[in-house]
């Protein structure tokens, strides 16, 4: 299996390469900030004791109506299709963001609707910046910010692992940003965690830069990453960008998903980011679900991604 490095450092190739090897996906088990891969599927079977499963869906976009996805509607209602289908059900579903397009009520009503649909009820949600700029997220955070602190960063604890949902998606200078008030509330809510407990920290633009020309990437995220460092087992998932792409660093490994709508180019491969046409029969594959496998045991994560088409890659 080959593997390439791209200039960006991000290792996006080489992890497509494995999931079309694999033919349907590929988990990366995390141990001790080693990451291995094997083919989806192995090892996949049952929940022992201690383990467990969450998903991660991003950037429904629900509004968007240009060709490059005139139904995220039913892209949105494959994904719930696809999860309700999981041989073991997740605990519970986080989502990364850009629920709607214009973060009209209609739109949060239609997500809403749709996500009903699924077995598991519960969804974990932080806000994108399609879902505050209109209206600097007021209407988020009325709808799905009740219990979260500030602009909607919050944590909770499950079955021995932490977890945080951070807010950076007001772009500023190009880039997120979490802010100073934000930030002073993550390291306290780590403070009081040993090194030992497994950290899942979760929002919508990528913590790392991805890509500085494209705002991809977090100004301040560093500060939030300085916070992390002690920790034996962190793991960070992102959206925003629409695509796959992972990278280790130490004991954090970076994640973001695809979206459930319409995939945007690669970093550099167009003027601009933004919706990407693509042949229809090949959109489905281009979008998809984060399935993250937890072992209490090692504290190990796998991160599984899995697209739409019943096909495959
Ligand atoms: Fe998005
Ligand atoms: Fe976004």
């Amino acid at each position: 299996m080959k593997r390439t490095t791209n200039d960006h450092g991000i290792d996006r190739r080489g992890f497509l390469e494995c999931m079309a090897w694999a033919g349907t996906g590929m988990a990366w088990s995390i141990s001790a900030g080693i990451a291995s891969s094997r083919a989806f599927g192995q090892n996949m079977a049952g929940h022992a004791k201690g383990q467990f499963s969450f998903v991660q869906i991003s950037d429904s976009h629900i509004g968007f109506n240009k060709p490059a996805n005139p139904d995220v509607n039913a892209t949105l209602q494959a994904t719930v299709d696809k999860i309700n289908a999981l041989p073991q059900q997740p605990d519970f579903i986080i989502h990364t963001g850009d629920l709607s397009h214009l973060a009209k009520p209609g739109e949060f009503d239609t997500m809403d609707e749709i996500l009903k649909g699924c077995r598991q009820k519960q969804v974990f949600y932080v806000p994108g910046e399609h879902d505050t700029s209109a209206d600097d997220g007021k209407l988020y955070m009325e709808r799905y910010g009740k219990n979260a602190k500030g602009k909607g960063w919050y944590s909770f604890d499950h079955k021995g692992a932490h977890f945080v949902g951070l807010v950076n998606s007001a772009a500023l200078e190009g880039l997120g940003k979490l802010g100073a008030e934000q930030l002073e509330w993550l390291q306290a809510d780590l403070k009081a965690r040993g090194s030992s407990t497994p950290v899942v920290v979760f929002a919508h633009i990528p913590l790392w830069t991805v890509y500085q020309d494209w705002g991809w990437g977090t100004q301040d995220g560093e500060q939030a990453l300085g916070y992390l460092k002690r920790f034996g087992s962190v793991t960070v998932l992102n959206g925003h960008i629409h695509q796959v792409m992972q990278k280790v660093e130490g004991n954090v490994t970076f994640h973001t998903a695809m979206s459930t709508a319409f995939p945007q180019p690669g970093p550099g491969k167009a003027p601009s980011p933004g919706p990407m046409k693509v042949p229809a029969e090949k959109l489905r594959s281009t979008l998809g679900i984060t399935d993250v496998q937890f072992v209490a045991r090692n504290h190990a994560l796998a991160v599984v991604d899995s697209t739409l088409d019943p096909q495959g890659l």
